[in-house]
């Protein structure tokens, strides 16, 4: 039984969450009646080894497979185009199906392989990441270009997300702490408040040794951004809350090149956005506390000293989010409350300068 249905304006999609469903996928895809004549399964080097024969097996069609190098590099051009050409010459047609198995990287290299390939055919997302458990909701797919991540991409849903819990037992710490944050910022900004309660405060033992507990809390997280995305799926409106912690946080990942993954400088810009929002709205919002717990689950709370501050701020600006000069924050004028507001980059400045002794 599906765990969660993705309603959208042009169609709806389970959501499959539970323990060993890659073996199962033959069965799903007769359930909701995917028809494929041949299969592309879409996955990298770590975890081709790992999974990608389980999946394989299972399937009762032609299968072709393709493993990109792991990473973010894997969104390119260059590889976009080797996987077309491979699609081509392996025959594939409208009625064929790519599996994308793997992160965030797999998910919206293949998913936007899916988009443009004979204009579209159907995939199934299986992501194998925490992080993927935002990544794989809401249909936004990209590759990157030279002079921008996701400059070039599509909003294209797949038909299927099933994700497998029992591949995140191979994932390094790291990365399922970096994928967590996202699972906290879902948290945050979301105003039935059912989820932050259950995870605050928790350290990674009682976050990741349960099973159950872990299954409940990442469909919390696709939930809630499964309902912001279905009120506004092209990012006109509400799907902005999404960005909460990531103007400044997509500023440090670039800065440091990439030193700290996405999750681990989210988290430093949530507890920005926390102390800007305290301060913005004079409201107490708990920023001493989530500071406190963000450390004990292992996480830098701090904008790190070796990154300068003006060229963060000049980050912030060339954000795809920023209109004309100003740099856009999210901020929350309570937990669970989300706005967008507009500062302008001395008000930023003084602001990090604030945090910054803080
Ligand atoms: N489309 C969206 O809405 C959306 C949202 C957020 C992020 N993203 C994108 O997601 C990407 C990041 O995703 P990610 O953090 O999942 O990164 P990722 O896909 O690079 O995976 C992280 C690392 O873990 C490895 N890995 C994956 N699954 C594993 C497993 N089960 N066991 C062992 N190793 C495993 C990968 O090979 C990789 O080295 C970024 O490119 C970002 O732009 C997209
Ligand atoms: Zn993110």
């Amino acid at each position: 039984m599906a765990s969660l249905i993705i309603s959208t304006k042009e169609k709806s999609y389970p959501i499959y969450i539970g323990n060993g469903l890659r073996y199962q996928i033959q069965t799903i895809l007769e359930k909701n009646a995917i028809p494929y004549d041949s299969v592309l399964i879409i996955t990298d080097d770590n975890v081709a080894p790992l999974y990608l024969s389980d999946v394989a097996k299972g399937l009762k069609a032609p299968v072709h497979t393709f493993i990109v190098n792991n990473g973010e590099e894997a969104k390119s051009f260059a590889n976009y185009i080797t996987i077309q050409t491979y699609a081509i010459q392996k025959k594939l047609t409208r009625q064929s199906l790519i599996i994308a198995l793997g992160g965030g990287v797999i998910g919206d290299l293949a998913g936007f392989i899916a988009a443009t390939f004979l204009r579209g055919i159907s995939y199934i997302q299986m992501p194998t990441t925490i992080l993927a458990h935002d990544s794989a909701v809401g249909g936004k797919v990209a590759i990157n270009h030279d002079l921008g991540k996701n400059l070039i991409g599509a909003f294209y849903h797949p038909q299927a997300v099933v994700y497998d819990l029992e591949t995140l037992n191979s994932l390094p710490r790291r990365q399922q702490m970096s994928g967590f944050a996202e699972v906290i910022k879902h948290g945050l900004i979301d105003k039935d408040q059912a989820l932050l309660p259950f995870i605050s405060g928790k350290d990674q033992d009682e976050l990741f040794s349960d099973y159950h507990f872990l299954r409940e809390i990442l469909s919390h997280g696709m939930k809630i951004k499964a309902e912001i995305v279905k009120k506004d799926e092209k990012e006109t409106n509400i799907r902005k809350f999404l960005n909460f912690g990531h103007t400044l946080g997509h500023a440090i990942e670039s800065e440091s090149n990439y030193r700290y993954l996405h999750g681990e400088a989210v988290i430093i810009g949530m507890i920005f956005a926390l102390y800007v929002s305290e301060v913005y709205f004079s409201k107490e919002l708990g920023f001493q506390k989530y500071k406190t717990w963000f450390e004990k689950l292992g996480y830098e709370t701090s904008i790190p000293p070796s990154l300068p501050i003006t060229n963060l701020i000049e980050k912030m600006k060339v954000d795809k989010k920023v209109v004309a000069n100003h740099i856009h924050m999210i901020l929350l004028r309570d937990i669970g409350e989300p706005v967008v507001v507009r500062f302008t980059t001395e008000e930023i400045t003084e602001f990090m300068h604030l945090f910054i002794r803080e």
